[in-house]
């Protein structure tokens, strides 16, 4: 169950996925149960944003008779990290689609410029596949952006940018730098606080999935 609006957002608000990330929005959730959470859910995100796959029909051969059988075309699905809180999303995707193939992108912010600082790349090759970017937090969407402007010089055509939380000023940013690129997320939160982090939220993503604070 998801809700499609016609702005290029989908909303997955499956009760799955809401009843697992109000567990992980609580501020006493623990670490290993934080981590196994994300695992789930971004199983289920996987499961909506691969929705529209393309299929071509292969001849099989059942034990009774021959039959047009529905399979994936196309060359195999990417999945692309945004370092470091990214990762906590690949895994569940995989168990769903174990044949994907795996990128990183790391960026920093630069505090005098404020401008996206590339410190990790490497990607499959992109072109002609569908090309999904995962970051559980679409915060002011600087760095998606930024992530998503340097996968397009790197090859990619078809990209979906697949987060957890989102808030409004993020998918305002990302929607108009790059239209072509929709948008999945489980939730759009009420607002940004003055350092950046999505209210009411879950907290800074990566600590709560590492342990690091
Ligand atoms: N990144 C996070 O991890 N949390 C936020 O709330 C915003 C950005």
């Amino acid at each position: 169950m998801s809700k499609a609006k016609d702005d290029g957002v989908t909303v997955i608000d499956h009760p799955l996925v809401l009843h697992k990330l109000s567990i992980m929005r609580r501020k006493a959730t623990s670490t290993s149960k934080f981590r196994q959470l994300l695992r789930e859910i971004s199983l289920l995100l996987g499961y909506e944003v691969t929705r529209d796959l393309p299929l071509a029909f292969e001849t099989i051969e059942t034990p009774l008779t021959h039959y047009d059988a529905p399979t994936i075309e196309g060359k195999k699905l990417c999945l692309i990290a945004i370092l470091r809180a990214g990762d906590g999303l690949v895994q569940g995707i995989l168990d769903l689609v174990p044949s994907a193939r795996v990128g990183h992108i790391g960026l920093y912010r630069d505090p005098k410029t404020l401008q996206a600082v590339e410190y990790f790349f490497k990607v499959p090759d992109l072109a002609d596949r569908l090309v999904i970017v995962v970051d559980p937090m679409l915060a002011t969407g600087h760095t998606a952006v930024a992530a998503v402007s340097r996968l397009k010089k790197a090859g990619a055509q078809h990209i979906k940018f697949l987060c957890l939380l989102s808030a409004p000023e993020g998918i305002k940013c990302l929607r108009d730098a790059h239209p072509d690129v929709p948008v999945f997320t489980a939730a759009i939160d009420d607002h940004l606080n003055d350092h950046g982090y999505i209210v009411p939220g879950l907290g800074d993503a990566g600590d709560r999935l590492y342990g690091t604070k």
